[in-house]
């Protein structure tokens, strides 16, 4: 049975989030069954690209009028999802499929695919149009935190200050704070600075993004992420807080004069002001969704077996504030005589 025939079709606007977290959930897994098929194989490129394909392919069925506002680039450097690109299905004469703004990472961690690290996944956020920042595919300071921590959050702290206000407002000691920061050299101050401080520290491969979700869900093991990484990241990232409640506080990191007109082009007039997530995802209906390529700390990844695989996702919607995992069993064939398998 293909999605089209078990779901019914959003008729008008007010079924976005309810009938499209569905929809959104098969594209995320579609992209994530694709590229789990190449974990570890070593060729970052090669599962990224099976990823675009697939969520792609899956987009044709999704009844939107749907554009991508954060993808895989400008036109001419993506053949496919990429900035301003149309998708969704076709609609009859006469139906009007609801306008969706979408912003895409069809595989977040690639290296993280190609190695057989933890935490790669398949992701995507939308909004009515207008309800997720048009970011440039720059840098973008940011420091996530979960609900305790509004108005707690300061871009231009030292890293001791921040521990501090988080700590005070998980009531814990600051040696009990776990801050998860992307390895990198660019991050060396900052690592000391915490260090210093005495928090514990997670170093990321890879993968701020479900970093900053994990952030945001108790028990997950991660308090806060801080430090420099990708800004369309950032903004999906937002989008998910906004379902969760979490705090977040951002900077995009312009430094070249190119940099700087690209921005002003995208009609963004202070390139230094500092994003709360309500302000990188506006959108009041916002529909996230991803689904785990290999094995996290939230998400299982894709696992196979004979008849066909088992997937896990996360989807939420912001208004109704829903927060729902799914685990999926897909069969290709039938199962066989002692019934369905799970692994
Ligand atoms: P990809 O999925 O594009 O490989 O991005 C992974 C990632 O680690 C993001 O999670 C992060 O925001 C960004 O790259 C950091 O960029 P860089 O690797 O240049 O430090």
């Amino acid at each position: 049975m293909s999605a089209s025939e078990e779901i019914p079709i959003p008729s008008h606007e007010a079924d976005l989030e309810r009938d499209l977290a569905v929809y959104f959930v098969h594209v995320v897994e579609e992209a994530a069954i694709a590229a789990a098929r190449t974990m570890g194989q070593g060729v970052a490129d090669a599962s990224d690209q099976v990823a675009v394909q697939a969520m792609r392919h899956a987009f044709e069925r999704v009844p939107i009028e749907g554009t991508i506002v954060i993808g895989e680039g400008e036109r001419d450097k993506a053949p496919m999802l990429y900035i301003g690109e149309r998708v969704g299905a076709p609609h009859p004469e006469g139906v009007r499929y609801p306008r969706v703004d979408i912003a895409v990472d069809p595989l977040e961690g690639t290296n993280l695919c190609s190695t057989g690290a933890s935490n790669a996944i398949a992701v995507l956020a939308a909004s009515e149009p207008g309800g997720l920042l048009h970011a440039p595919d720059c840098y973008m300071e940011k420091i996530i935190a979960g609900p305790a921590c509004l108005d707690a959050l300061d871009l231009d702290a030292t890293p001791a200050d921040n521990l501090k206000s988080m700590a005070r407002r998980l009531e814990r000691e600051v040696s009990d704070l776990t801050i998860a920061v992307l390895d990198r050299p660019r991050h060396a101050g900052l690592i000391a600075g915490i260090r210093k401080a005495g928090a514990r520290i997670r170093l990321l491969q890879d993968g701020d993004l479900s970093a900053g979700i994990a952030a945001a869900v108790r028990g997950a093991g991660i308090d806060a992420v801080m430090g420099t990484g990708g800004a369309p990241e950032g903004v999906i990232t937002a989008a998910a807080l906004r379902c969760l409640h979490g705090e977040m506080v951002a900077r995009l990191v312009v430094n070249t004069p190119e940099l700087e007109e690209r921005v002003h082009k995208m009609g963004i007039r202070d390139p230094r002001r500092i994003y709360r997530a309500a302000e990188l995802a506006p959108g009041r209906r916002l529909v996230f969704a991803a689904c785990g390529v290999t094995q996290g700390a939230l998400l299982n990844g894709v696992r196979f077996f004979g008849e066909g695989c088992r997937t896990h996702s996360l989807v939420m919607t912001r208004e109704p504030n829903t927060v729902r995992f799914v685990d999926a069993v897909r069969l290709v064939k039938p199962p066989g005589p002692r019934g369905v398998r799970l692994f």
